[in-house]
């Protein structure tokens, strides 16, 4: 296929499906199944799906359209797609492959845990369920074994991003898939079926308003971004790979709820059995590594292992097709922008990573620098998530809004008129005035509130390295 802009001829996906599953699989992943249900947990459960869902439907739903409406416009990824209209607003562009390394920088480090506990699991975890809790506890602040599974994670994305958009991608995902669906339906059931699972589910969905402040707001402002895969140019990228005769609005709203399903799916899975067991909904990012494995060891039998290696099977393959989408924007930078072979850029982006993994995860274990008492993992999860992702969902909203034509977005969207989009005045004036007045104030209150503790000073210094990336990224 070859681009309005880009003279090269550029891969396309095979086929409808496949750009779906490749979307929703970048999509889907630790976000909705290790992320979602802990900072829920965490930040009092109801009240904070209540207002995820609220910014899943009015700003996430509309990021996602402007994305893929770039993308496929300038049949670039996200660099080239802003420095194509104008060299001015490339630092977006570039604070994207900044968050893909930054994110990159510790999610090898979870998607290595979810491999461990496969083979844990495999080899007797489960026998001795008081130990689960100290067990992962000792595992991811041991300073050895979780860099071999990250390393061997991270082998695994190369794998398949070397091997190129429709090739790799796009396969692993068609597969994968539907397996993690079914997964998810199974444990669910079997977890609702525990006496004492309503209480769960209240917790999941009576929302309690009097628990947030705006520390929970900006957490489920991030938790959308980040869950869908946007502010940073994923979704640029994948659509760059679109066809023209796609419609956008209905992929956006087929990855919106396949994405929102699986993150209230995987609470479902989780919650309900943990009330049923008496155990705690704040356990933090060790939740699904410590309840899930003992949920089914106190199930017990045949079923109860069987369940739990599917699980983390599940949870493996859902991070892997999220993790190459962030390769993906780091390797398709250097291979649009700086004249990179795939492969060179696969291995040279992939050295980088590693690295910021090797930090995060001895980080874990108490060893390495800290800023503010916040080690690496920490402070890469917090610069991403609270930050980059909200930010630059705001700058590709204030891009498309202001310094695109009205028109020209009405026909990128509408396929010059064959797609009716009747709500598309109402997406237009939220993409140009609402979104990004809502995540300013959200992400002002929030850094504000942060501030008691040592997370503020990350946030500021946050905004700070974007102020660098807009003074310096017309060199870049
Ligand atoms: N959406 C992914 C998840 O929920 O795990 C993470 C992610 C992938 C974030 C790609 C951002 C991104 F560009």
């Amino acid at each position: 296929m070859v681009n309005n802009t880009n003279a090269k001829p550029r891969d396309a996906w095979g086929s409808r499906l496949g750009f779906i599953m490749a979307a929703a699989g970048s999509a889907v992943g630790l976000g909705n199944i290790w992320k979602f249900p802990y900072t829920a947990g965490e930040s009092g459960g109801g009240a904070f799906v209540a207002i995820y869902l609220f910014f899943v439907i009015f700003i996430g739903f509309s990021v996602m359209l402007t994305e893929f409406a770039i993308g496929r416009k300038t049949g670039l990824s996200a660099v080239g797609a802003f420095k194509s209209t104008d060299r001015r607003w490339s630092f977006v562009g570039i604070m994207g492959v900044l968050s893909g390394l930054l994110i990159m920088g510790f999610y090898p480090v979870v998607g290595g845990w979810s491999i461990a506990y496969i083979y844990k699991i495999a080899s007797g975890l489960l026998s001795t369920p008081e130990a689960i809790g100290d067990s992962f506890g000792g595992f991811i602040s041991n300073p050895v074994q979780p860099l071999m599974w990250m390393a061997l994670y991270l082998f695994l994305n190369i794998l398949i991003v070397i091997r190129g958009i429709s090739g790799g991608i796009e396969k692993a995902g068609k597969i994968l898939m539907p397996l993690l669906f079914v997964i998810l339906i199974i444990v669910s059931v079997k977890g609702l079926t525990l006496p004492g699972s309503s209480e769960g589910l209240k917790f999941l969905f009576s929302p309690d308003f009097s628990v947030v402040d705006s520390n929970v707001v900006l957490a489920a402002l991030g938790q959308a971004f980040f869950s869908l895969s946007l502010g940073m140019g994923a979704m640029i990228t994948y659509g760059s790979y679109l066809k023209k005769k796609e419609n956008l609005v209905q992929n956006t709203a087929m990855v919106t709820a396949m994405d929102t399903g699986v993150a209230i799916l995987a609470g479902i899975a989780m919650f309900p059995a943990m009330f049923a067991f008496g155990m705690e909904p704040a356990a933090g990012p060790g939740l699904v590594f410590v309840v899930v494995p003992q949920l089914f060891a106190e199930m017990g039998g045949m079923i109860g292992l069987l369940l739990a290696l599917l699980f983390f099977i599940g949870l493996s393959v859902a991070a892997l097709t999220s993790s190459v989408s962030l390769l993906e924007v780091v390797v398709s930078y250097l291979i649009d922008e700086k004249g990179m072979k795939r492969p060179t850029a696969v291995i040279s982006s992939s050295v980088v990573m590693a690295s910021l993994c090797v930090l995060a995860s001895l980080s874990l274990g108490g060893v390495g620098p800290t800023l503010f008492d916040t080690g690496a993992f920490d402070i890469f999860d917090l610069l991403t998530d609270k930050i980059f992702l909200a930010v630059g969902g705001m700058f590709i909203c204030i891009f498309a809004g202001w310094r695109l034509k009205r028109d020209e977005l009405e026909k990128e969207i509408t396929n010059d008129g064959e797609v009716s989009f009747p709500l598309f005045g109402l997406w237009y004036n939220l993409v140009k005035f609402v979104i990004p007045g809502l995540i300013a104030i959200v992400a002002i209150a929030g850094i504000m509130s942060g501030f008691d503790s040592g997370k503020g000073a990350i946030m500021v210094m946050g905004l700070v390295i974007i102020g660098l990336a807009a003074l310096f990224s017309k060199k870049l």
